[in-house]
């Protein structure tokens, strides 16, 4: 089983740039991303990317935080093209499941990226929404959950236990931080890893032996000594 490198950037350049580039297999933005990429007006801004990233997906968030304009936005931005997932936090801010959300539109086919996903009961919960006809993600962010001294493998194995029969319902490692994510997510059989532009790139160089590493390392730090004229 393959799992799918998937590009985390809202940004309009890098998207074009990775959109030509067969290793990346889809986009995932949020709005951190976006306002990081400098986005003013959310639709035209999406609309723009979606000029150029037209059959890879590409999911885009609900930014809205009651259940009923979540539902709106959700709409509206399903309407955008025909690669558009719609990404749907696990919870609003004030903690409240978004099941309901989650069910009308999954029930309606329109494909979803359900995020912000941190413990296998999440994963059930959602699990339980979603209808099984309708192509969904679930995007569990391992990087922030390691940031804070938690192993995220063990949610990982049990959602991909629970949704591997059904092929609509994929399990997405959101949050990556290094190279070697990508053999952890593999390793698992986990469906995507969603990866920023920088770590892509540093898989061309996997395969890289530790001899070469050692002689990269030293002549790095030797040229370094040079460039400041370090003396003794
Ligand atoms: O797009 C969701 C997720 O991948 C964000 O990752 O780096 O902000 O923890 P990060």
């Amino acid at each position: 089983m393959k799992t799918k490198i998937f590009c985390d950037i809202a940004d309009y350049e890098t998207i074009k740039l990775f959109n030509n580039k067969p290793i990346v297999d889809g986009f995932t933005t949020n709005p951190s991303l976006m306002r990081l990429a400098g986005a003013k007006n959310y639709k035209n801004y999406s609309l723009k990317i979606l000029k150029t990233c037209n059959k890879k997906p590409i999911s885009f968030e609900v930014f809205a935080d009651k259940f009923k304009n979540m539902l709106e936005q959700a709409y509206e931005i399903n309407s955008w093209g025909k690669n558009v997932y719609v990404k749907i936090p696990v919870v609003n801010s004030k903690g409240k499941f978004t099941g309901p959300v989650i069910k009308e539109l999954s029930d309606k086919g329109i494909k979803l990226n359900i995020t912000a996903v941190y413990t296998f009961e999440q994963t059930q919960k959602i699990f339980k929404n979603l209808n099984k006809k309708t192509k969904s993600i679930i995007s569990i962010f391992a990087g922030r959950m390691a940031d804070k001294g938690k192993d995220p493998l063990p949610i990982f194995k049990k959602s991909i236990s629970l949704t591997k029969k059904n092929k609509n319902i994929q399990i997405l490692w959101a949050s990556t931080r290094e190279a070697y994510n990508y053999t952890q997510a593999k390793q698992i059989n986990c469906d995507i890893i969603t990866m920023p532009p920088k770590v892509i790139n540093q898989i061309n160089g996997f395969g890289k032996s530790f001899k070469s590493m050692t002689l990269d390392t030293v002549k790095s730090f030797l040229a370094d000594s040079k460039k400041s004229r370090f003396s003794l």
